[in-house]
Parts: C-alpha cells; structure tokens; sequence
C-alpha cells in the first residue's frame, strides 16, 4: 500500500459560529418625547393686555401726540416704557395722569386730561405702553 502523501491542504475554514447568545437588542425605549416647551416667550402681539391696550390707544386721540418709538407731542411709549416698571403702582399713577392729564416729567409741553376715558380702560391704555419696552 502506498501512501501517497498528498499535500494536505488544511483549510481551516473558521465557521464563526456565532454563540448562540441572543443578543438582546436593548429596544431604545422611545424616550417619551415630552417636548417641554422652554418658556418661550410670546409674541408680543398674542398678549391679550398688549391688544386690549392697543385698540383702546388707537381708538382714542393718544396716537396724535405719542408715537411708539419716536417723541411726538409727548414721548414715545418706548420711553415711557423704559422708565416705569410695570408695577400696580406704576399703572394707577400713570393711569390718573392719562385721566387727569400731567405735566412737567417730560418737558414743558402738558398732556391734556382724558376725563371720559375710564379709569379701568385707562389701565389698559398704560399696561399696553409698558410692554413697549426693548
Ligand atoms: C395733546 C397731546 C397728548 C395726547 C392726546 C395724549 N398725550 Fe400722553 N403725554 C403727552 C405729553 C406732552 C406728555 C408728557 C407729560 C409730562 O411731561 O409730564 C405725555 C405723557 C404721557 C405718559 C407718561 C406720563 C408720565 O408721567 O411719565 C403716558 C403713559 C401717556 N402720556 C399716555 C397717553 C395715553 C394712553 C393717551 C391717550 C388716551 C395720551 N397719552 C394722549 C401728550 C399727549
């Protein structure tokens, strides 16, 4: 008997036997997407105080002597906004002076009294002037 001594080629084939663990695919938990609105704040234009006040200023004279962002007669409301915080106190002082008219705080030049104009309304004419502020 002849042994024929073949080159043995010895293919090593390595069958990547996967162990048979199964992966537990770690299902990602759709994290609950509460999307917390930050606070943003909103527009100016969707407060209700901002346009309550608006009509009541543009349905009144006040836009013949105030611009928002300009002097007129009397001061821009941009300045009246900067120098009053809007505190209760603020909005009745400032209110009374839209109803009784006032003078000397800005300039020489009087503002005329609103006596029709009431005083609730005239509250709402003055919150809207303070949100005018940058
Ligand atoms: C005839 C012109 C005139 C009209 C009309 C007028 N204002 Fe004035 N307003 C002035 C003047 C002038 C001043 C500055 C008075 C001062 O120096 O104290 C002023 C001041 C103000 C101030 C600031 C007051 C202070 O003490 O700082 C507010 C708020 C204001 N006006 C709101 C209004 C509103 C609201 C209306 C409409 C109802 C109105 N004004 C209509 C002339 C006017």
């Amino acid at each position: 008997m002849k042994k024929v001594l073949g080159t043995i080629v010895a293919v090593v084939v390595l069958m990547a036997c996967g162990s048979g663990e199964g992966k537990k695919e770690a299902t990602a938990t759709a994290a609950t997407e509460t999307k917390a609105v930050a606070a943003a704040p909103k527009p100016l234009s969707e407060n209700p105080d901002y346009q309550k006040g608006l009509a009541l200023v543009a349905g009144s004279d006040c836009l013949t002597c105030h611009k928002t962002s300009e002097k007129l007669i009397g001061p821009a409301y941009k300045d009246v906004a900067a120098k009053y915080e809007a505190t209760e106190s603020n909005i009745k002082m400032l209110a009374s002076k839209v109803i009784k008219g006032g003078s000397g705080v800005w300039g020489a030049i009087p503002m005329t009294p609103h006596p029709q104009i009431k005083v609730e309304d005239a509250e709402a004419m003055v919150k809207y002037v303070l949100l005018l502020k940058k």
